[in-house]
């Protein structure tokens, strides 16, 4: 990676508030400024987070609808309001940008902010291929600016806590994971379910299991719109041998965000919707040796019930605070982004596979119906 030059100090706001830290790399002093793309369920989010912070000021807001865009400069009338993200770019004294924008416009906002010398924040996913992902990230390398993309769930004190129990092999040898997400809505029209919802449970496997899966399989249904599926089906099997199982759903009667965890001493639920998110389980099945010619015996172990106690800090805040010390020291998060990208590879593998089964079925609906008629 290149050193920092004057040119990129320059096209961030100038070098006056840097220092050189020991490692050569330049650490922005004064408050850092950020403009955001994407005003619409999930930025105003970003937007509240980011203005609360004490170093930080949001000094363009940006999005195309004009109505949404002045709801939110009445509520924060220092914002300079733009349709244009452009107009942001091209501001010298923003030195970071922050993209809420539907995926398919994430890789062409995030490569002109990172072209423009800006350090870039992405929502979840990354982007919409590997080869988008790739292509960002080797952008930030040549920009020398920190590239960040949301993977919320990882600054959560229930994931935090299970990633703790699974480093002191608290739960015995894993078995299985095994995961609903699905709620009645919020329907997408440009994504998959797949897309929307299971970034979320890939990037806590990932977390989790420190591994990359060996195989992944998806059936689901394009139930309400026909070529975007709204629920799937997702199976994963693990170098280590664990196995994962994800159903995510936007039809659904009622708000589920349950997984559990079982292994050979304990098993875990984490329910992120219920008060108690994380409840540990002394259960399992303990092996009796035969006495004499006995044939040996499998006995059921049930124990006790351990609720760990989380802090509550909004895991947003964590990341975006995570991202402003990246600016701040240039250190880009690099463990995370390489996550970011496996969590897109996986997006992209499930969706194939979704699209392989729909196509297979459509093929085999003929047939079937023909049977059916002469059956
Ligand atoms: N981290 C999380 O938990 C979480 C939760 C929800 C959504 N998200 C992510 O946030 C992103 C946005 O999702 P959303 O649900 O808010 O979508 P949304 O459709 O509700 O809002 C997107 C907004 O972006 C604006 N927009 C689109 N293209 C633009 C452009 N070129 N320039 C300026 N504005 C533009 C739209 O006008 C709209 O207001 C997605 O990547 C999504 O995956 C993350």
């Amino acid at each position: 990676m290149k050193q920092p030059s004057d040119e990129t100090s320059h096209k961030n706001g100038g070098p006056d508030a840097h220092d050189v830290n020991g490692n050569g790399w330049q650490v922005l002093r004064r408050r850092v400024n950020v403009g955001l793309i994407g005003l619409g369920y999930w930025g105003p989010n970003v937007l509240r987070v980011l203005t609360e912070m004490d170093d930080v000021t949001v000094s363009r807001i940006c999005d195309l609808d004009q109505e949404r865009l002045h709801k939110f400069c009445r509520r924060h009338p220092y914002t300079i309001p733009t349709t244009d993200f452009r107009m942001i770019l091209d501001d010298p004294k923003i030195d970071a940008v922050a993209v809420a924008t539907p995926v398919e416009s994430h890789f062409e906002l995030a490569s002109q902010s990172l072209d423009a010398g800006k350090h870039t924040f992405v929502e979840k996913p990354l982007s919409a291929t590997v080869r988008e992902a790739d292509a960002l990230i080797t952008l930030a390398e040549r920009e020398n600016v920190v590239l960040m993309s949301g993977l919320t769930f990882l600054y959560s004190a229930p994931v935090r806590a299970i990633k703790e129990l699974l480093q002191r092999r608290e739960l015995g040898d894993l078995y299985f994971i095994s995961s609903s997400r699905v709620n009645l809505g919020p329907y997408r029209k440009d994504v998959s379910v797949v897309c929307d919802l299971a970034p979320h449970d890939f990037s806590m496997l990932l977390y989790w299991m420190d591994e990359f899966p060996t195989s992944i399989r998806a059936i689901g249904k394009d139930a309400i719109t026909s070529g975007i599926p709204d629920v799937a089906f997702i199976s994963m099997g693990f170098p280590s041998g664990v196995v994962a199982n994800l159903e995510v759903s936007w039809i659904a009667p009622s708000k589920l965000r349950r997984t559990v965890i079982v292994g050979s001493k304990k098993m875990v639920v984490y329910d992120d919707v219920s008060p108690e998110q994380v409840k540990v389980f002394d259960k399992g099945f303990d092996y009796n040796k035969p006495e004499g010619f006995g044939e040996w015996q499998l006995a059921t172990r049930t124990g006790d019930i351990v609720i760990p106690r989380l802090d509550s800090s909004e895991p947003l805040v964590s990341e975006l605070s995570e991202f402003i010390t990246s600016v701040r020291s240039r250190n880009a998060p690099r463990d995370s982004l390489r996550l970011s990208r496996d969590v897109v590879k996986l997006i992209e593998a499930a969706d194939r596979s979704l699209r392989l089964d729909a196509e297979r079925t459509a093929k085999e609906a003929p047939r079937r119906t023909a049977n059916l008629i002469a059956g």
